[in-house]
This record gives structure tokens, sequence and C-alpha cells, in this order.
């Protein structure tokens, strides 16, 4: 069986990121070699040191305008990308170098509040603000449009009139920690 080196992308607390991490430890043929950020304050950086996952920081034009994070990722014989709130658009060359091997989760059922600058709190304000009741999370391949590559898994949960924002935010975040690393190890072992 070929063996899976996963790069983990996040901008942010990385909570997923050590749900994926923790999740993979002693698996036997799939790794979480390196985590990246695009900022270098994102506390999920110290969530890998923790697990002796190595860490690197980047800036927009090392990621946009250059080829040395493919080279580096090549490199460290990563075979699959994980976004896990990682918040920039991923350019066409990390894009092709990983064709269908990049995945992501947003927290809301796409195609309903996605796109660019939904992320984070402002996906559970919007749905909130919209009334809906129901909301979730979907997990899909990654293209060069934000949130728009084929859906691998979505998962609901019920929305209250009564919740804000932030209890909506717990219940998506429960489902992400319990479903994401499931499917990141049945999409990567299926590839
Ligand atoms: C997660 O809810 C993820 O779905 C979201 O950012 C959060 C990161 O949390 N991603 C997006 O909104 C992407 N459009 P975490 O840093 O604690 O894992």
């Amino acid at each position: 069986m070929s063996l899976v080196r996963i790069a983990i992308f996040i901008s942010g607390g990385g909570s997923n990121a050590e749900k994926i991490i923790t999740h993979f430890q002693n698996h036997e043929t799939i790794k979480v070699v390196l985590l990246l950020s695009n900022n270098p304050e994102a506390y999920g950086l110290q969530r890998a040191a923790r697990y002796n996952i190595s860490t690197l920081v980047f800036n927009k034009s090392q990621f946009r305008e250059s080829d040395e994070i493919v080279s580096m990722l090549k490199a460290a014989g990563v075979t699959h990308i994980v976004l896990a709130g990682f918040l920039w658009l991923i350019p066409q060359n990390l894009i092709e170098a990983f064709p269908n091997r990049i995945i992501n989760i947003h927290p809301a059922l796409l195609p309903k509040f996605g796109g660019k600058g939904m992320y984070g709190m402002r996906v559970h304000e919007a749905v909130q603000a919209a009334g809906e009741s129901e909301t979730g999370i979907t997990i899909h391949e990654v293209n060069a449009h934000y949130d728009e590559g084929k859906v691998l898994a979505q998962h609901k949960c019920r929305v209250e009139k009564s919740d804000s924002p932030e209890q909506i935010a717990a219940k998506v975040q429960q489902l992400e920690h319990h479903y994401y690393p499931k499917v990141i190890e049945k999409w990567a072992t299926s590839l």
C-alpha cells in the first residue's frame, strides 16, 4: 500500500489540525509530516510543535509568486494537502502540482454561505441572519476558486431560532472535529 504524507495548511487556531494530527498519530500508512501557515501568530503552529510536527511560515510572494512552496512540499515527500482554516486562495501552480490531492473544510452547507470573505464566524453570523433551520460542514476537493471543488461529504446540524452565532459555531465545530479526520482518511486511501 502506498504511503500518504500529509501537509496541513492553517491560518488560525488550528483545532481541526490538532484533531487530524492525533487521528493519524499511529496510523500505518498515513502520516502528517508538515504544518504550514501564512500567519506567524497562528496558534496552530504551537499545537503542531507539541506533536513534533515540522512547521513553516510563508508570506504572500513566496506562496503566490514563486514555486518555493511547491518545491518544499515535493522535497518533503508530501503526497496530499489538507486545508484546515486556511484563508488564502490556492494558486494554480500548487493545484497543478497536487491534482485532486487538496481537500478543504467549510463551516456551512455549500453552495450556501461560501465564497470569498466567507470564513469563520462570518459564516455563522450569516447563517443566523438568514434564519436558517440547519447548517453544517462541507468537505470538498480544492480548485482555483473559493469553495467550488467536488463535494466529498456534508454533515448537518439543527439551528434553533435562539442560537447565537457562537452557539452555531460550537455545533459546527463538533461536526468538523468528528468527521474531518475520518473523511481525510477515506479520501487519502482511495486515491
Ligand atoms: C473551521 O471552522 C473551518 O471550517 C473554517 O475555519 C475554521 C478553522 O478553525 N474554514 C473556513 O471558514 C474556510 N472558508 P480551526 O483553526 O480551529 O481549525
